[in-house]
């Protein structure tokens, strides 16, 4: 069962306009949501960030936070498993003619689907996964989550093509994430993070990740991270909702560290796994 535009059906009997902006022109919104025994994981945060990214795209919330809430809340009920990925996407709707300029009345598309949560198997967070780098070509507005995500997908599959997992990301000689994940790396035992700003998505497992840190009293920064620090590093984690944190163990070929995954990678590991027994299954 998916939710299309007020109604609750199949999600092959879901269907959209080929006029729709979404399709033609990527001009639509989205978020994640990771569920745990059900229960949807910052769903305010989350509804915080939609909020966000339909401001950054000059689109009006097509509802409450209530709504959005009921709203999920049945998709999440209504799923086969009881952690599952929650996607919403809004977007600016079905135009008359091809034209950039947003239609004088606007409909907005919104559809949100549950899906079972695939957290990565045991084996890539025991060996670490692989990971490539590439420069940042994307447009400058990533603390956005827009549905166009032409070039997320290009430098994601520049991973795939070499057999890694994910693309790293660089801009003007500085760190600014994963092709969709947030990037971390440690350095003598302290844990560095890029600051949040129009060049990366303010990933919530992000927050979660450095609200950990603090808990336990690890030492981290939050500043702006050159590559030549990157390349040095100890280690390299990479965060997503759906990921989780992950160990990044070579770049581009070269090990990162030991090319092993970091004793301060296996205490975050824990922490998060606490963190999610003790916090995130109980909403
Ligand atoms: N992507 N940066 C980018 C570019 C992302 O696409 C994502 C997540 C993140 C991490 O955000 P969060 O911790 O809130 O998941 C950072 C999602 C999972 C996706 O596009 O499927």
């Amino acid at each position: 069962m998916v939710y299309l535009n007020g109604e609750f059906l199949p999600l092959d009997q879901a269907k959209v306009p080929v006029m729709d902006r979404g399709f033609l022109f990527g001009d639509g919104v989205y978020e994640v949501i990771p569920v745990y025994s059900r229960r949807p994981f910052r769903l305010a945060e989350h509804l915080r960030r939609l909020q966000g990214s339909l401001a950054g795209i000059r689109l009006a919330n097509p509802h409450s936070d209530e709504e959005w809430t009921a709203l999920i809340g049945r998709i999440v009920a209504e799923g086969e498993t009881d952690d599952q990925s929650v996607y919403i996407q809004v977007s600016r709707g079905p135009m008359a003619v091809r034209n950039h300029a947003f239609p004088k009345t606007v409909t907005p598309t919104v559809f949100v689907m549950g899906e079972p949560l695939h957290t990565p198997p045991d084996s890539q967070r025991e060996q670490g996964i692989a990971a490539v780098s590439a420069a940042d070509f994307r447009w400058l507005r990533c603390d956005l989550k827009v549905t166009s995500l032409l070039a997320n997908c290009l430098l994601r599959q520049l991973a795939i093509d070499a057999g890694c997992i994910e693309t790293l990301l660089f801009r003007d000689g500085y760190l600014s994430e994963g092709a969709a994940s947030n990037i971390f790396m440690v350095k003598d035992g302290r844990l560095l993070a890029p600051p949040k700003n129009h060049l990366m998505l303010a990933g919530i497992t992000y927050d979660v990740v450095l609200e950990i840190a603090a808990a336990h009293g690890l030492a981290h920064e939050v500043r702006d991270i050159r590559e030549e620090e990157v390349r040095a590093a100890d280690e390299l984690w990479m965060t997503s909702s759906t990921k989780e944190v992950l160990p990044i163990v070579t770049l581009d070929g070269k090990p990162v560290g030991s090319g092993r995954p970091g004793p301060v990678f296996a205490r975050m590991y824990g922490w998060y796994q606490d963190f999610k027994r003790d916090v995130m299954r109980h909403g």
